[in-house]
């Protein structure tokens, strides 16, 4: 298995909306077991397609911590929701950002298994805003698009700060190695 890169804001590939899976092949099988290790690797509990830079309607979630009770969702698609209620989120491609998003707590959602067999879940608490947070994902919304104005604009000027500070870190150490 292979630890994948995970793609990070504002990359615009974050943007790109995932196609639906058709082929239940052994590449697919493979993309889920890289997906899983990525998931477990980082100690997230989601991950979805699109933030490896796979633009495929794929999900791996893991609520455990453990690393133990991994689901795959493939092609998820929301039934009913339910319960809509404030909940704490972060994000593997917003490092250090987390905020309270507004979401249904409890959800019904049809997808495929990595079989390609049609499954129903019902999801409640974490694991449903987790996946919702993801399925966001495969339609390019990250989940600080989802935050009132006002939290975004304090979002994006501490990452631009963030990625400005990095930058001159990088320039600084390019230029002592230039040094004679
Ligand atoms: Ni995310």
């Amino acid at each position: 298995m292979t630890r994948l890169t995970i793609l990070e804001y504002p990359d615009p590939r974050l943007r790109i909306r995932a196609l639906p899976v058709s082929d239940f092949d052994a590449d697919l099988g493979r993309l889920i077991d890289d997906m899983l290790e990525t998931l477990h690797a980082s100690r997230a509990i989601g991950l979805a397609a699109t933030q490896v830079d796979v633009h495929r309607q794929i999900v791996a979630i893991d609520v455990s911590h453990g690393g133990d009770a991994p689901q795959v969702f493939i092609n998820p698609q929301t039934l009913t929701g339910s319960a809509v209620g404030l909940v704490e989120e972060s994000c593997l491609s917003l490092p250090g950002i987390v905020d309270n998003v507004k979401r249904p707590t409890r959800i019904r959602v049809g997808f495929h298994d990595r079989t390609g067999a049609p499954q129903v879940r019902d999801l409640e608490g974490l694991p449903a805003v987790c996946l919702q947070h993801e399925m966001d994902h495969l339609r390019g919304i990250l989940f600080v698009d989802r935050l009132p104005l006002i939290s975004r604009l304090r979002i994006r000027g501490r990452l631009r700060k963030r990625r400005q500070e990095t930058s001159d870190r990088a320039g600084n150490r390019t230029a002592s190695q230039a040094r004679p």
